[in-house]
């Protein structure tokens, strides 16, 4: 069944996936209160290792990247050490993982990270975003501090400092979290990129820190080993412009002469079309990025399979259906009836 979900993939001299099955990145909420991996965390991993290349659940680069409770960080020896389990537990399963590393801009909240110091909720511009965090409707989003050229410089050190603890903790590689409307995607949006300096008004600007955090990432550990996820379609935490079209288009084309391990796209539904691309963000990307493409968004494996087959993209990232079923890539494989997602199943790391 679906043989093309299951032929390998190369992504690169470096990196060979035995299937073309993906663990999309899904926050759990559940490392602990210093936000180190737990054994919990190590079992859920692990059960998950025969897909192609498990994407971690986001993981922060520093306090002041938080958003949401128990979100594990890279930036403690700790978290280094509790992340080695994991990788340790899935490559013993003969899988492959990836860091995802995050930052949530103005989507941070200082009642996590006020007790490590600044409070200061940074972003690009002094823009917040409306409503609050989740499950925590008291935790309002606040104003946030516009990053000065200091705050950037240390920024994008922060990110490679992460992407080498990531390698130190035994990651096959990271996945710059560059979606979904935190820091760095922040600057790829006119709704909240409302610089006047080197880093807003025109793509060339807004493209240069997400490509600044690209390249730092890609010269400590290797493009090779480098990832990145975006949404050009703004759909959460963010208000789509039709101004934000040339910015992608400027990002992709640079994009183009980096040698990543892939591109992914940050949508939750990819039948969800935007005026300002001419369609959906995969398609928009296909055609703009000629490199290996991770497509994502309300798959089944019939579906899945078809867009690959129809190339809309090289690989496919599964995400709720990879919490419902932890053997998601067997049942697929023998074709075995899949166990339905519903947000119930979020209670529990099984
Ligand atoms: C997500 N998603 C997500 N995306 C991301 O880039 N980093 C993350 O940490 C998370 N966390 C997360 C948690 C939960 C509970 C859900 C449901 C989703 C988005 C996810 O990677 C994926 O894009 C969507 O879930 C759409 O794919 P599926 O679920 O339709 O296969």
């Amino acid at each position: 069944m679906f043989a093309n979900l299951f032929t390998p993939f190369a992504l690169n001299n470096t990196l060979s996936l035995h299937n073309r099955i993906l663990m999309a990145p899904l926050t759990r909420c559940m490392a602990d209160h210093d936000l180190v991996p737990t054994q919990a965390m190590v079992d859920y991993y692990a059960r998950r290792a025969d897909a192609g290349l498990i994407i971690s659940e986001a993981t922060i680069i520093r306090p002041d990247g938080q958003g949401y409770p128990n979100t594990p960080g890279l930036y403690t020896a700790a978290q280094i050490v509790g992340w080695r389990r994991v990788t340790d537990a899935v490559h013993q399963h003969g899988g492959k993982i990836f860091a995802q590393l995050w930052h949530t801009g103005r989507v941070a909240h200082p009642h996590f990270f006020a007790a490590s110091g600044s409070s200061d909720v940074l972003a690009p511009s002094a823009v917040a975003v409306i409503g609050s965090v989740p499950r925590m409707r008291e935790l309002t989003y606040q104003v946030p501090k516009a990053v000065t050229h200091e705050d950037i410089a240390s920024l994008i050190a922060d990110y490679a400092k992460a992407a080498a603890n990531a390698i130190e903790a035994g990651f096959d590689g990271v996945e710059i979290h560059g979606a979904n409307g935190y820091l760095i995607d922040q600057f790829l949006h006119f709704d909240s990129n409302h610089r006047v300096d080197e880093y807003g008004q025109t793509p060339e600007h807004m493209a240069r820190f997400p490509l600044a955090v690209v390249d730092a990432v890609a010269l400590q550990i290797g493009s090779d080993r480098t990832a990145l996820r975006v949404s050009p379609g703004a759909y959460f935490n963010m208000v789509g412009d039709s101004r934000d079209r040339a910015v992608f288009d400027y990002l992709l084309a640079q994009l183009e002469s980096r040698s990543l391990a892939y591109l992914h796209i940050g949508i939750f539904d990819d039948a969800m079309t935007f005026d300002y691309l001419g369609g959906s963000a995969t398609a928009y990307v296909r055609s703009h990025y000629s490199k290996t493409l991770v497509g994502v968004g309300g798959y089944s494996p019939e579906s899945g399979s078809a867009a690959i087959a129809a190339n809309k993209f090289d690989l496919l990232a599964i995400g709720r259906p990879f919490i419902a079923n932890p053997d998601y890539v067997e049942k697929v494989r023998h074709g075995q009836a899949l166990l339905t997602y519903s947000d119930d199943m979020l209670a529990n790391l099984v």
